[in-house]
This record gives structure tokens, C-alpha cells and sequence, in this order.
């Protein structure tokens, strides 16, 4: 979850070293460091905190080599503190790590016993100390880094740089994302495509026990026997101005006004109106395998597992396909039945986490087919899979998704259709009709923003609250998780989400004049059972936030305050009743001063267990 970089280059290695990971920041941000080759030795500072904090420890300090390396870490093993912060030297060798290190209390009790001192309690230090021990016992830099990671068990991206070779950088991965990036004399080493998209777009995106050398000859790639492997650079479309703040005070702000272009981005090129068409064969996956399905199980987790949910609603009701929903960090452990006629969905907007690859692991395992729906081009999960529908939200910096959330649906509910008509379970009239209500919900995303200011006056008013809950029924329910997710994730206020149906169960005993309930409602089969929860709040005295697509008068007269949107077809409401509250969260953390977009012990990408 630590974002790392690394620069050889005749450019200014450390202002290229602390751009980068800014960039980074989302990935982790409870310390950071650097290591740059300074008059032919290794430099490192690190301190305690964010990137930020490491600048002004620098407070303006030249270290003018031509190569470094860089990390912001998000907290495993060991406490945040200065000694626990990336690079970790031993002897000549420095090293920053992304992953865990599972084997690393047996191999630091060998080194140990063999005189080796240890100066913080993390994971990561043994690989600098293993890599130096292998060195002094006369391998190559090259060989020492092969036979380290021969030894180590787990999940690393590492950028390394040995005091011997000042114009050698060293990358390796195992499941934890790496791209090297080309540019014209120089060449980067980074987590994730934002961080260096402001100079290079052309990338590699280095494979399970690929070792990258970066050296002034070029980027020479083998495995860990030694043998070269051919990558070929890819070039990223991403319009490297998505990944700056563009006057707006936070990213998570930013992204959650750009949905409605996201949105548009993610149809765009696969519909046809007039025909009543999809055209989804970027999936790749043949109409033999789509035709033969009879059932998809979707996994994913946090933000892309409420998709998920939305996505059996969907998929359920336009294919009439049993689709099953599990969270990634179950799903493998209950040894789930799946065969030849089952779709694997994987959903991620990062397509690194580290759950939802294992799930992707499991599927191999049972020889199903499996598509994707991520964000991130060429991520791990994309080349994984045997299909991939990306959406199209640009680079998501925010730790609350946000963009990524609402393409996920518009992903599912163009595949939903997709299916339907490569099984012949929907006329083209049919499709005609769905479709022209999708290319008219990007402007009622715009409506939902231009009311931002009624939500901000609504937030101000509940600010100081301890709890919410969510309420909302049918496919409207996983928005009701996603709204309390929202706002526990970056005001810090205890939210539940619930199926409104669910309240009499155990919820309504929290409901008194200081509990606030959200409940979103809108004129479908449950709706009545939804008024009966609105008066069992009030009855309760809990005071009620209504999200509403209707200009009901028994529904407005109870609630204290309303939140209007317009109406769209069902199946695509969950992508306008989120914007709401999306911007509730942002303002009530706005008010509550905390940091929207890196929220406390909270990193963009889970990639690990
Ligand atoms: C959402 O706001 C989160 N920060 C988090 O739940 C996220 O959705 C989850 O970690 C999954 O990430 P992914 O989509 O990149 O796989």
C-alpha cells in the first residue's frame, strides 16, 4: 500500500523524486524518505509524516546526483517514525519496498546470528541487508538481488541502488504493482501511472519476478534466472491534467464533478443508439462463452463490492442470470463452487488490490473464465483476466472513490445489455429504450452538482452528529452502504448502512432525536414499506434527511430536510442517488477540518491482506 519511485536521469533527481510521490501520496502517507546518489555515496532522508514534512525537513538541501529512489509508506510492520520510514540501507545497499515480506522474522534471526544489526522493526529491511550480505560474498549487484529474492517469501515492488554501481537502479515486483517508465535519456520506476505521467507516457509494466536494470545503456528485463525477457513500453492516453487538482481545494471534490464526463468517457464508442447496439468486443471474451453462461459470481471489495451489488440487481434483471456477490477477502477461503458455465467478475478501480487478485488466483485455479471491470489500464487484475471492460474515469487520487464508482455501474449495466443481447434475452427496442436513458444520466449527474449548496447548507446542520444511518431499499440498498461508507471514510462520523427492511431487525433501537437517518426514496414496488420506515423514525424522533426522486407531499412533510433528484430509469438511479451523498461526506468533512483526500490510516490501493 506504500506508493515507491525511482529516477536515473540527467534531470534534477530529487525534485523528479518528491513530484512523483506526491503523486503517490493516496498510496500511503504516514512517512516518506529518499535516497539520491550525492558525490558518489548514498544519501537518505526520511522523516515521519507526509511528503510535505519531508520537504520542509529538507528545507531546501541540493543533493544533485543523477539517480534516486523514494517512498511513502502506509504503515505494516512497525509504528510511523523516522526509523521505520523507506530507504533502508545496510551497508552499501538502500532499498524501498512496497508489500509484505511474509518470511521475515526467520530470515532476520539468521541475519542476526551472523552479526547483522538491525535498525528498524520492519519487514523491509532484511531485503537491504540480505542484498549486502550477497554482495560482500562477491555476486554482482544483479546476482545479489536474484538470490534475495529467491529467498523471500511474499509480495514486493522494490527499487534498490548500490553504493558500487552509482548508475544502476535496480526494480523488481512480485505482486505489488511496478512500471518503468522511458523517456528521452532517462527512465523512472514508479507504483502507478500518475506518478510520472508528467514525464513519460511510455511505459513497461513489469511482470511477477521481473528484475528491471536501469542503467545509462537502457532497460534490460530477466527473470530471476538471469534470462532476458522482451516488455514492450505501452503508451498511456491518460491526459496527464486529470491528476492535478484544477482549482478545485481537494481531488475527492474534483472527481466527484467530473463523473458526469466519466460517464460519458466509459459509453462512448460502444453504443449505438439508432440501432439499439452494444458493441463491448474489447471484452474479449466470444459470444460462444457469453451465449453458454448460466451463472456469474462478482467479487470485489469496499467501494467496487457495493458496484458489485448493484450489478446483481442489473445483471439479474436484464439477463435473468443467478448472479452471486462475495467480498474479496472471503471469498477464497470458503473454497467457492464454481465450473465451466460461471463468469468470474472481478471489480477495481486500482485492479492492484490484493483480495480481489486473489480471487482472480482462485478462478484459474477452477478453470472459469473471468472479466474484469477496472480502472487502471494494464493494471495487474486487467492483464490477468481473460476479459476487461475499462472505465473510462481517468486517473482517481481522492482515497474516497468516487468516478471510479459510478463507471463501475455504467460498466455493469453496459455489459448487463451486452449479455442480454448476445443471449437474445432483450429485443433491440428494448436496448433502444435502456440506452437512450444511459446517454441522458450525465445530465442529470450535472442537475444533482449545480444543488451542491442545499447539500452544504444540510451538512452544516448535522455537522456535530456522532451517528448516521443509511437507509434504502432493492438496488438503492448498496447506496445506502456506499453513502455510510463515504462518510465514515473521510469525516470520521460512526455511519451504517442499511436495507431499509432490515431497520425493525436491530437498527431502530440507535433511533432518538439524535440520530440522523438518510433514508433514499423513490416510487417503486417498495416504496410504501419505505414510508412505513420514514414514520417509524419520526415516531422515534430521529431526525430525517430524505434523498428523494419525488415530490411526494406525505414524504415531504415529514422529513426535516429534502434533497431532490431527478428521476431516471430505475436501474440506472443508484448512479444519481450516490452524488448526494458523496458531496454530503466532502462537506461534512470540509467542516470537520479533516484530510479529504488521504483520510487517517487509509491508503487508495489495498495491496495487501
Ligand atoms: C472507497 O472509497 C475505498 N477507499 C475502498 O473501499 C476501495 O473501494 C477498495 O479498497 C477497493 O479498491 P479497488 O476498487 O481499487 O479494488
Amino acid at each position: 500500500m506504500c506508493g515507491i519511485v525511482g529516477y536515473l536521469g540527467k534531470g534534477n533527481t530529487l525534485d523528479i523524486l518528491m513530484e512523483s510521490l506526491k503523486r503517490l501520496e493516496y498510496r500511503g502517507y504516514d512517512s516518506a524518505g529518499i535516497a539520491v546518489f550525492h558525490k558518489g555515496r548514498i544519501e537518505i532522508r526520511r522523516c515521519q509524516g507526509k511528503i510535505w514534512d519531508l520537504e520542509c525537513s529538507l528545507k531546501g538541501e541540493r543533493l544533485d546526483g543523477h539517480l534516486g529512489i523514494g517512498h511513502t509508506r502506509w504503515a505494516t510492520h512497525g509504528r510511523p517514525s523516522e526509523e521505520n520510514a523507506h530507504p533502508h540501507k545496510s551497508g552499501k545497499v538502500a532499498v524501498v519496498h512496497n508489500g509484505i515480506i511474509e518470511n521475515y522474522v526467520t530470515l532476520k534471526e539468521v541475519l542476526i546470528k551472523e552479526g547483522r544489526h538491525f535498525r528498524s522493526e520492519t519487514d523491509s529491511e532484511i531485503i537491504a541487508h540480505l542484498i549486502d550480505k550477497f554482495i560482500e560474498e562477491g555476486l554482482s549487484f544483479e546476482e545479489a538481488v536474484r538470490k534475495a529474492m529467491k529467498k523471500v517469501k511474499g509480495s514486493y515492488a522494490l527499487a534498490i541502488l548500490y553504493e558500487g554501481a552509482p548508475d544502476t537502479l535496480i526494480a523488481v515486483r512480485k505482486e505489488s504493482p511496478l512500471i518503468v517508465g522511458i523517456g528521452k535519456d532517462e527512465c523512472f520506476v514508479a507504483s502507478d501511472i500518475p506518478a510520472i505521467l508528467k514525464y513519460t507516457r511510455n511505459m513497461i509494466f513489469l511482470e511477477d519476478e521481473d528484475i528491471a536494470v536501469l542503467s545509462p545503456r537502457g532497460v534490460k528485463i530477466t527473470d530471476l534466472e538471469g534470462k532476458k525477457i522482451t516488455r514492450q513500453p505501452k503508451e498511456i492516453q491518460w491526459d496527464p491534467v486529470l491528476a492535478e487538482k484544477g482549482g478545485y481545494k481537494h481531488f475527492m471534490l474534483k472527481e466527484i464533478h467530473e463523473q458526469p464526463r466519466a460517464v460519458t468517457d466509459t459509453i462512448r464508442g460502444r453504443i449505438s443508439l439508432n440501432k439499439g447496439e452494444l458493441f463491448l468486443e474489447d471484452i474479449q471474451l466470444s459470444a460462444k462463452t457469453l451465449k453458454a453462461l448460466k451463472r456469474i459470481v462478482i467479487v470485489a471489495c469496499g467501494t467496487s463490492w457495493h458496484a458489485a451489488l448493484i450489478g446483481k440487481f442489473i445483471l439479474e434483471e436484464l439477463c435473468r442470470i443467478p448472479v452471486e456477490v462475495d467480498l474479496g477477502s472471503e471469498f477464497r477461503y470458503r473454497d467457492p463452487i464454481m465450473n465451466k458455465d460461471t463468469l468470474l467478475m472481478l471489480i477495481s478501480q486500482s485492479g492492484e488490490t490484493a483480495d480481489t487478485l486473489a480471487a482472480l488466483r482462485e478462478g484459474k485455479k477452477k478453470q472459469v473464465k473471468s472479466l474484469s471491470i477496472c480502472n487502471v489500464v494494464d493494471s495487474s487484475l486487467a492483464r490477468g483476466s481473460d476479459g476487461i471492460i475499462y472505465t473510462r474515469a481517468g486517473p482517481e487520487i481522492g482515497v474516497a472513490s468516487t468516478k471510479a464508482f459510478t463507471t463501475q455501474l455504467i460498466a455493469l449495466y453496459l455489459f448487463s445489455l451486452y449479455l442480454a443481447q448476445v443471449q437474445g434475452k432483450i429485443k433491440k427496442e428494448g436496448i433502444k429504450e435502456l440506452l437512450k436513458e444511459l446517454v441522458k444520466l450525465p445530465r442529470l449527474m450535472e442537475e444533482v452538482l449545480a444543488g451542491d449548496h442545499e447539500i452544504e447548507r444540510i451538512a452544516k446542520k448535522y455537522v456535530n452528529c456522532r451517528d448516521f444511518l443509511y437507509l434504502a431499499r432493492s438496488i438503492n440498498y448498496p447506496i445506502a452502504l456506499e453513502g455510510a461508507l463515504k462518510l465514515k471514510e473521510i469525516s470520521y462520523i460512526h455511519a451504517e448502512g442499511y436495507p431499509a427492511g432490515e431497520m425493525k431487525h436491530g437498527p431502530i433501537a440507535l433511533i432518538d432525536e439524535d440520530m440522523p437517518v438518510m433514508v433514499l426514496f423513490t416510487r417503486d414496488k417498495t416504496c410504501e414499506k419505505v414510508l412505513g420506515n420514514i414514520e417509524e423514525v419520526k415516531a422515534r424522533s430521529g431526525k430525517l434527511i430524505v434523498v428523494t426522486t419525488e415530490k411526494d407531499k406525505e414524504v415531504l412533510r415529514k422529513a426535516d430536510d429534502i434533497i431532490s433528484i431527478p428521476k431516471t430509469n430505475p436501474l440506472l438511479t443508484p448512479a444519481v442517488f450516490v452524488i448526494p451523498l458523496q458531496l454530503f461526506a466532502y462537506h461534512m468533512a470540509v467542516l470537520r477540518g479533516t484530510d479529504i483526500d488521504q483520510p487517517r490510516n487509509l491508503a487508495k490501493s489495498v495491496t495487501v491482506e
